[in-house]
């Protein structure tokens, strides 16, 4: 089975960056132990401060992956560009959020990728992923 996760602008600095928000756990070493975790699925991980090496991964990964979890962060409250990307592709697309961004700032209460995206996981640190990658399990499973 194939994983695709796909961290948004900023996230590289995961660890370091806001940490009362984020955390300071760096996601290369949680996604270490994710694929110790999880070590009979195949993952690919992509990260971009770019949108459109984001939607190019999309389209890339978008036909072949069993599952994708997308943390767009900022261009989640922005980006038209990479919901009708998700809308173009096959694969199950999981809106991903280490924090809740409801209980935050009005701007990210808004997201363009919720209505095209199959579920949404937010405020649960880095087990948001986790999470995520149980759902597209279940999916994989039930469909
Ligand atoms: C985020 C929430 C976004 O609002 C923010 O811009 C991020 C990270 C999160 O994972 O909580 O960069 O997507």
């Amino acid at each position: 089975m194939n994983i695709s996760i796909i961290n948004g602008p900023n996230l590289n600095l995961l660890g370091t960056r806001e940490t009362e928000i984020y955390g300071s756990n760096d996601f290369e070493t949680f996604f270490e132990d994710l694929k110790v975790e999880y070590s009979s699925i195949n993952f690919k991980y992509f990260q971009s401060n770019i949108e459109g090496e984001i939607i190019n991964f999309l389209h890339d990964e978008g036909f072949s992956s069993d599952g994708i979890l997308l943390n767009a962060a900022a261009y989640t409250h922005t980006s038209v560009g990479i919901a009708d990307a998700i809308k173009s592709i096959k694969s199950p697309v999981i809106e991903i959020h280490i924090s809740n961004t409801f209980s935050r700032e009005n701007f990210r209460h808004k997201s363009f990728i919720s209505p095209v995206a199959r579920g949404i996981i937010a405020g649960f640190g880095l087990n948001s992923y986790k999470l995520g990658i149980e759902s597209i399990i279940k999916i994989f499973k039930d469909e």
